[in-house]
Parts: structure tokens; C-alpha cells; sequence
């Protein structure tokens, strides 16, 4: 395992650029086209996410989220075009260098995907084990990262004893044992209640302002969306604050950006406040 994993306060893991991106790519998608037996799922996608941003990645049931992401760390291959990592095609990797590349992506799959069988602490364990890190190492590392989503009394638990945003904290706390250099967020309000939904945001946002990981968040609540465009997360109380209007930034998080997806096609791509002063029809319609 690279050195930099290791320790959370290491620069390279821990983007030292601005929450606004630093204009290095982290995800480059260049016409990315992909179908399922015949039927067309992306369409020519082109589209980057910068070290330190967040993209927000919305769009209706089935328009191909959790395809676009899952292509995003090589779990699948596109049909046609170019996919960027960290520089490298990850589509043209060896599968060992797929590996390696996947060591520095934090994946919180639709619906948690726990080990029903594993308790939490093996559960958020589960890499570093296939890493081979020692006993000790492996339960601090657990014991933080489940400080971070606020779950450590948890840790003995098994799945089935878990609420739903408890899986979901859990999830998290997985994906981020290895302080990757990216996160892909899959659904991670789906199928939970409002208020739920809002604190699992709050840890999005957390991991956001506190490790600045560059983010792929894919949700289908708009509110999710602009929650996270508007509150930056406040150390003081542990919970997120509104952004002053008057602020410099005019209450907008600068390192948050929108992805909206129709029928494998994208329809916007830009900031918050272009996306609130779209003329765009179907994006109109799909703000009200
Ligand atoms: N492995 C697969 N095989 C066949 N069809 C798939 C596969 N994965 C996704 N699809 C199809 O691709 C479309 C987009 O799926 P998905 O990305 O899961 O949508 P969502 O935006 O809801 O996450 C859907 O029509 C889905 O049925
Ligand atoms: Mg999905």
C-alpha cells in the first residue's frame, strides 16, 4: 500500500489545492458512449471533475448514474471513448493496475452493500485485510474512520441490528479507512427519510470541507444537491452552517458542481448559480 494512504495528514492524499480545484483532473471523461444489449445507456459523455470538487450527479431513474460511476472506476469498460483517473486510462489498465487505481477510490455502492455476515468493524475493515495490515493498525484505522461518521459505539454490531442511515454511516466509514483520493458516492440518501437524508449530506459535506476529497455525488434529491451547495461544514458544532450570503463566495460553495443526466445524454454541466439561471427547458422542469 502506498505510504501516503497511511497517514490522513500526508499532502497527496489530502488535496493541499482549495475546495474550488486546483485545475488538475482527477475524472476526465471525453465522449464516453456505452449500450447494453443494443440499447444505448451514455452517449457521448465528456465531462471532468477537478482536484478538490465536488460534482453532483443528478438525473431521473435509469438515465445511467450508477453506470457512469461504476465506469469511473473500472468496473466496467466504455464502448467508445476516453476514461481518465488520476491521469491514467483506466479502461487500457492491466487489471493489477486497475487494482492499484481502485486503492485510491473510496465506492459507497447504492444501498450500502454491507457483508450481512461481517460485523461493522470487519465490514469497514474489509480492505485493509485484503491489504494484509496488521491486527492493531487495522482496528485504530476502524476506530477513526467510525469516529468520523459518529458510530464507534456500533463497532460489534452485525448489519441486521443496523436503521438504515446507520448502514449508510457504515458504508462511508468503509470507503474512506483508505483517506482515498476520490470518492464515488452512490445514491447514499436512497431509501432513507428526509431527516436520515440530511445527516448522511452532513458526512458528505464533512468529508468535503474537512479532507477536501475530490467527489462524485450521485443523488436524484435536488435538495441533497443544494444543501450541499449552500452549508459548508462547521468544525464548532459538528454540523453543517448555511453560507452567509454576503460572504465572498455570495453563499455558494465554489467547489460544488452540477451534473444533470437525461437519458444518457448530459444536459448541464456548470455551477450552482448557472444551473438556477438555466434557460434550458427540460432543466427548468426539472428544478420545479
Ligand atoms: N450490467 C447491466 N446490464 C444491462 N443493463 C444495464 C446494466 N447496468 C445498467 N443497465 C441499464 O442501464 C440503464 C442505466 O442504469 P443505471 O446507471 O443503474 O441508472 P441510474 O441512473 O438509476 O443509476 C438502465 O436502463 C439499466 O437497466
Ligand atoms: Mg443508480
Amino acid at each position: 500500500m502506498p505510504e501516503d494512504h497511511a497517514n490522513p495528514g500526508s499532502s497527496s492524499s489530502t488535496a493541499t489545492a482549495g475546495a474550488a480545484g486546483d485545475g488538475s483532473a482527477v475524472v476526465q471523461f471525453e465522449d464516453v458512449s456505452i449500450a447494453f444489449d443494443g440499447k444505448p445507456v451514455l452517449q457521448e459523455v465528456s465531462f471532468s471533475v477537478e482536484r478538490g470538487q465536488t460534482l453532483v450527479l443528478l438525473g431521473p431513474a435509469g438515465c445511467g448514474k450508477s453506470v457512469l460511476l461504476k465506469l469511473a472506476n473500472g468496473l466496467l469498460k466504455p464502448d467508445s471513448g476516453t476514461i481518465r483517473v488520476f491521469g491514467e486510462e483506466i479502461d487500457k489498465l492491466r487489471r493489477r493496475e486497475v487494482y492499484a487505481l481502485r486503492a485510491r477510490i473510496g465506492m459507497v455502492f447504492q444501498e450500502s452493500a454491507l457483508f450481512d455476515s461481517l460485523n461493522v468493524e470487519d465490514n469497514v475493515a474489509y480492505r485493509l485485510h485484503e491489504e494484509r495490515v496488521p491486527e492493531a493498525e487495522a482496528h485504530t484505522r476502524v476506530v477513526e474512520a467510525l469516529k468520523f461518521v459518529e458510530l464507534e459505539a456500533a463497532i460489534d454490531k452485525f448489519p441486521s441490528e443496523l436503521s438504515g442511515g446507520m448502514r449508510r454511516r457504515v458504508s462511508i466509514a468503509r470507503a474512506i479507512i483508505s483517506h482515498p483520493d476520490l470518492i464515488l458516492y452512490d445514491s447514499p440518501t436512497g431509501g432513507l427519510d428526509p431527516i436520515t437524508s440530511t445527516t448522511i449530506i452532513e458526512l458528505v459535506m464533512k468529508q468535503r470541507d474537512v479532507w477536501h476529497t475530490t467527489s462524485l455525488v450521485v443523488t436524484h434529491r435536488l435538495q441533497d444537491a443544494f444543501i450541499l451547495a449552500t452549508h459548508r461544514f462547521d468544525p464548532a458544532t459538528g454540523g453543517m452552517k448555511l453560507l452567509p450570503k454576503d460572504g465572498a463566495d455570495g453563499g455558494i460553495d465554489e467547489g460544488t458542481k452540477f451534473l444533470l443526466l437525461n437519458e444518457g445524454k448530459i444536459v448541464f454541466h456548470g455551477t450552482t448559480e448557472e444551473l438556477v439561471r438555466s434557460d434550458d427547458p427540460w432543466v427548468k422542469r426539472y428544478l420545479e
